[in-house]
């Protein structure tokens, strides 16, 4: 069944349900308030007939005797027979006082004499009453009727029960009214279940909607459209449903752009890896194939072997370069770290990089305490420091290279400035990329650059749970920092 229907019908079944529960309460309720009002106007009579129709007499042996006023009663039979209304008058023995020929009589129950002589009125609903001929209590059989009637007593001076007065309506009569508030009560449930069938299909519209929207996204998230994003008002549990889908479909979003990314990076890299290669290979080839055709003049044969062990050098730092960066990225790197003093690590790379720095005009020097401990690996904080330092000398002539060193908060930092030719913002997004080079002019310079140094400097210093930063301007030169942490 369609989920529609399914709502439909649970909120039509509550509908419906209430409704016969409120209508059976209403006819019931009804119903006793058309008795009682019977009831009070019963009385009303009886207390007319008792004031208007009989009196009191007293006889000289002290009995007490009626006198009833027939003429009024005769009256008082006329009026109320043509409102269905009937009345007896007992005496306190039992015996019916009048009418004297013709009448309706009920029983009066033990019980219900002994209340009456208590002083109370009884209201009686569904009496059977029979048609008396004479004055004869006896039933005989001939016509029988549902009454509901009242017995009020009534007393003489001394406070003795005299007579009983009985007045009683039809119950057919009564059914009529009964009759009419069921017919009035059932139209009423017709109207309200047909709107209540009306309201079901609205709201189990209302929230079928809400979900086939849902379901609509779903399906546009399914064929490839993350952009969906659905309203949200927040009211409740499908609006709450709404959010976390949106939330999915943005995330999905974000990592089909960081997979398209991740993509466009490893096609890069494989471009540039093979570009790299191609370089030396060509050169190699190109050389070999000299040799081979006897092309290559003999002075010139030992300049072309060492052209290719320096490009073959090229080819070998290269694919250890990767692999050391491919090692480092996923862990397979473990780092030895210790605490050591730097400031004597740093003078054994200025004594090796002197030479190099002479040649390209800078002045190399180094600023900082006597002593300076650290806590690294050994050999990859030396690659570190010997790496940054070796490109400010590349990318310096006749300039000046500082390599410094202090104490930061539970940090060593050293920082390594230069007076070159810098980076502007856009190259130093770039920088921590492999095989990025700002200046591509400067591809394959005597130093074999192959744009890799940064980032394993980078991948190191995360090992390490360090930091590296950089500051630059084009024409004014660059400043690394890098900072180690103690050990904790
Ligand atoms: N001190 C610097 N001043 C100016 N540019 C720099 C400096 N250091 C790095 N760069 C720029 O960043 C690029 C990347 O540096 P990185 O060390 O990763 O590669 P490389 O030096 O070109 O090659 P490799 O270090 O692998 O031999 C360099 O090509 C250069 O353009
Ligand atoms: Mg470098």
């Amino acid at each position: 069944m369609k989920l529609v229907y399914q709502q439909m019908l649970a909120f039509f079944s509550i509908i419906l349900l209430l409704l016969v529960l409120i209508g059976t309460f209403s006819f019931h309720l009804t119903k006793e308030l058309v008795y009682h009002n019977t009831w009070d106007q019963l009385e009303g009579y009886a207390y007319s007939l008792k004031t208007e129709a009989m009196s009191v007499e007293r006889v000289t042996n002290g009995k007490t005797v009626f006198a009833l006023d027939t003429r009024k009663l005769r009256n008082y039979e006329m009026l109320l027979q043509n409102q269905a209304v009937h009345f007896t008058i007992y005496t306190s023995r039992k015996q019916v006082l009048y009418p004297e020929t013709l009448g309706f009589q009920s029983e009066i129950s033990k019980k219900e004499w002994a209340k009456l002589k208590k002083g109370d009125v009884l209201r009686r609903k569904n009496d059977l009453s029979w048609l008396r001929k004479s004055g004869t209590f006896k039933n005989n059989g001939r016509r029988q009727q549902k009454m509901t009637d009242i017995l009020a007593p009534c007393f003489d001076s001394k406070g003795n029960l005299v007579a009983v007065i009985s007045v009683g309506a039809k119950v057919s009569s009564l059914q009529v009214s009964f009759a009419r508030v069921q017919r009035n009560l059932f139209y009423m449930l017709l109207i309200a279940a047909v709107i209540g069938a009306i309201f079901s299909y609205i709201l189990a519209h209302y929230i079928t909607k809400r979900i086939s929207r849902l379901q609509k996204a779903t399906r546009q998230v399914a064929a490839g459209n993350f952009d969906v994003q659905l309203p949200n008002k927040q009211h409740d549990e499908i609006d709450d449903l709404a959010n976390d889908f949106n939330q999915m479909a943005a995330s999905l979003s974000k990592s089909e752009a960081e997979i398209k990314r991740q993509e466009e990076r490893r096609r890069q890299f494989m471009a540039d890896a093979a570009h790299e290669m191609r370089t030396p290979l060509t050169t190699i080839n190109g050389l070999l194939e000299g040799m081979a055709y006897n092309a290559i003049p003999e002075e010139s044969k030992a300049k072309s072997i060492e052209l290719m062990r320096n490009e073959t050098k090229r080819l070998i730092r290269l694919v250890n370069e990767n692999l050391d960066y491919e090692k480092i990225r996923s862990g397979q790197i473990i780092l030895n770290c210790q605490n050591f003093e730097a400031m004597h690590v740093l003078k054994n790379i200025k004594t090796q990089l002197n030479k190099k720095a002479a040649a390209a005009g800078d002045q190399l020097e180094i600023e900082g305490p006597q002593k300076l401990e650290v806590y690294a690996d050994y050999d990859r904080f030396v690659q570190v420091i010997f790496n940054i330092t070796q490109n400010a000398i590349q990318f310096t002539k006749n300039g000046n290279i500082r390599i410094s060193a202090e104490r930061g908060f539970q940090s060593s930092i050293f920082r390594i400035s230069d007076t070159g030719i810098g980076m502007s913002k856009e190259q130093l997004k770039n920088i921590w990329e492999r095989y990025y080079k700002a200046d591509a002019s400067r591809k394959n310079t005597k130093y074999g650059e192959s744009g890799l140094g940064l980032p394993i400097v980078q991948q190191l210093m995360q090992l390490h749970q360090g930091k590296v930063e950089v500051i630059s301007q084009p024409d004014k030169g660059s400043t690394f920092t890098l900072i180690f942490p103690d050990k904790k």
